[in-house]
């Protein structure tokens, strides 16, 4: 605890406490049942008395606070609901609360030497090639995420290295599981298909042979005896150069269900990916390939298996149409695999709250039919965690979300922003009148953006709204209108419209997703098209089929329209995409004010750190602009 402590006390504000910066007058008398709740709440509780309870009679994980300020009690019917309870109680919240699914699961990218595939943050928190282990740094990473709900967390890259199954490594996953189980998180690891042929132990990995199975049960058994709660294998097979049952004209179900054989004794589950393509349908439309692929399959998995599934059917763009795969799979339980780190969305450079992009996947997607959610996580070893302060927030979304999805994006920045910036000292000290405003003017070029002073409650309206219409922003000035997978190869930063190798999969290529020429731009999903539109059931089928009626957000995803189709605005399609890209640009631009504009009220290294991505995030917006109004104005005008 002392240790924890000073990680989370001793520290300037350079963003490596998160959101967990309490700032404790005195210690809180706390009784009753003796666990981390009770430290916590010693730690960080600035009322006088809590009282911790055990209720046998409540759901898993939930608590109730109840009493006054000075006088609480939590009650639960575990000790992880008295933790989810201190945390609730930190942030102010009282009353009766239950988490809505019970897989609520990180997964780490993080390769065995230390780096991470896709990640923004340096190094891995969990793996190095000295095999140590941080054990303050994961207690803390453990402390922020009962913070916030999460359970489960899967320490490895989907892209496994089959060492992860060796001795050493499930060593070491005890000893990061050992750190992370007080705190009510279970481990999880990604394991390569092929394994028992990778390690040289046996000349095959069909999932049907019988020494195969016998392998797979075994190591089970050893995990499991040096983990006992272990939580179950997370697979991408036959994926993106992956081994996995068609390797051996076996089909996923054959798969999954060896491995599900093997933990079912044990209560381990298997998440299986269905992020395919390229195999069993290559040469169909990529979105559709999932479907295709699964489909057939859907009712064969045994009850410990459940797949997982990415929100939208391509690859975390910044915006996609929900992934039909949710619908189609009726027999077989889901879960919805959400990208926390920034892939397609500016890296640890921009700022992008994806709060809104996960609202907007449950409506179309209800929550009831998700066994639970997994996000693919944005953190590292750097100071902040996340590479940039404001990433932190994706992360605190992710876990409520998986907590409660019916929370709006706004309730979480809300609840997010305020316990991670707003500084009661820096208020009192600096608090501005509001009647010294003067206008704010816009795009002068020797000086971007000059602001008025305001007050703090205007400064936190806006940095709200700011983090609300990030989102979207980005979606402008990067792929408005439906357009989707224009980005540079292979690291996904920044644009490039025009991009074609021969010898790169076609499916990997923008020209082959953005589909331009002279007669005009977007990909023909339609029943005329590739038939993608087929994959979704009513009203959004005939919706999403029918240009009039498919929502334009989604325009380009589902239709190839010529440069002078008519808009809802009135504007041309070419003038459409000139117009949001600059709003894009605009935005990013105002964000830059409303930061200026909420300096007297945050703290110098982080409101610098962040000023300074800002400003890339504003050249960025304005590369994408310029490349890509160029390159589509080149075949409309
Ligand atoms: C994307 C990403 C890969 C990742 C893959 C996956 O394609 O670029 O790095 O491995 O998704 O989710 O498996």
């Amino acid at each position: 605890m002392i240790s924890l402590l000073s990680v989370f006390t001793a520290t300037a504000e350079d963003g490596s406490k998160l959101w967990l910066r309490y700032q404790t007058t005195h210690t809180a008398k706390v009784t009753g049942q003796e666990c981390k709740a009770a430290e916590i709440l010693r730690a960080h509780y600035d009322g006088a008395q809590v009282c911790l309870r055990i209720d046998d009679a409540m759901p898993q994980d939930s608590y109730r606070i109840e009493g006054s300020h000075d006088d609480i009690i939590i009650s639960a019917s575990t000790q992880h609901g008295l933790l989810y309870g201190a945390f609730a109680l930190l942030r102010n919240e009282d009353g009766y609360s239950a988490p809505y699914y019970d897989l609520r699961i990180l997964n780490h990218w993080d390769n065995l030497d230390g780096s991470i595939e896709r990640g923004y943050a340096g190094e891995s928190i969990f793996w190095n090639d000295r095999l140590e282990i941080d054990h303050n740094k994961i207690e803390a990473y453990a402390m922020a995420n009962a913070s916030i709900g999460i359970n489960g967390t899967v320490l490895n890259n989907v892209n496994a290295s089959p060492k992860m199954l060796t001795a050493v490594y499930i060593n070491k996953v005890k000893e990061i599981a050992d750190i992370l189980r007080p705190w009510g998180i279970r481990v999880y690891i990604s394991v390569n298909f092929g394994s028992p042929k990778a390690l040289g132990e046996l000349d095959t990995a069909d999932p049907l042979n019988r020494q195969v199975r016998r392998w797979w049960k075994k190591k089970a058994d050893e995990i499991y005896k040096a983990i006992p709660d272990f939580g179950g294998f997370l697979v991408k097979a036959n994926s993106e150069g992956q081994p996995g049952p068609f390797d051996y004209n076996r089909t996923h179900a054959d798969g999954a269900n060896m491995l599900a054989d093997a933990l079912k004794p044990h209560g381990g589950i298997v998440m299986w990916r269905s992020f395919v393509y390229g195999a069993k349908h290559k040469g169909e439309d990529r979105v559709m390939q999932a479907v295709s692929e699964f489909k057939p399959h859907d009712g064969e998995f045994r009850d410990n298996v459940i797949l997982q599934s990415k929100n939208g059917p391509l690859d975390f763009q910044p915006r996609e149409p929900y992934a039909p795969i949710f619908d189609q799979m009726k027999q077989t339980q889901q879960m919805a695999e959400l990208q926390i780190t920034q892939e397609y969305l500016g890296h640890s450079q921009q700022l992008v709250f994806l709060a809104p992009m996960w609202e907007e996947f449950f409506t179309y997607v209800s929550p009831e039919k998700l066994k639970g959610i997994a996000g693919v996580a944005n953190i590292g070893l750097d100071t902040n965690w996340c590479g940039h302060h404001f990433a932190q927030a994706n992360w605190y979304a992710f876990g409520r979300l998986a907590w409660n999805p019916r929370l709006t994006s706004k309730e979480i920045a809300d609840e997010w922003l305020t316990q991670t910036f707003v500084d009661k000292q820096l208020i009192a000290k600096q608090q501005i009148p509001e009647s010294h405003k003067h206008r704010a003017i816009k795009e002068n070029h020797s000086q971007l953006v000059q602001t008025r002073k305001i007050g703090f409650n205007e400064a936190y309206a806006a940095l709200l709204d700011m983090m609300l219409r990030s989102r979207e922003a980005c979606v402008d000035y990067m792929m408005p209108i439906g357009l989707h997978h224009i980005f540079k190869f292979d690291h996904h930063y920044g644009p490039e419209p025009d991009g074609f190798k021969a010898h790169y999969p076609l499916e990997w290529c923008p020209v082959y997703y953005h589909q331009a020429d002279s007669a005009g731009v977007g990909f023909d999903r339609t029943s005329r098209g590739s038939g993608a539109t087929l994959q979704y059931p009513e009203p959004y089928c005939t919706l999403y089929d029918n240009p009039a009626t498919c929502p334009e957000e989604y325009l380009l995803w589902f239709h190839h329209l010529p440069w002078d189709y008519k808009m809802k605005s009135g504007r041309t399609l070419i003038d459409e995409l000139d117009f949001r890209y600059q709003r894009g640009v605009n935005e990013v631009i105002d964000f830059i004010a409303t930061w200026q504009q909420a300096k007297p009220y945050i703290d110098a290294q982080r409101w610098q750190e962040v000023n300074d991505r800002l400003t890339t995030q504003l050249i960025d917006a304005r590369e994408w602009q310029v490349v890509c109004t160029k390159y589509f104005g080149g075949f409309a005008r």
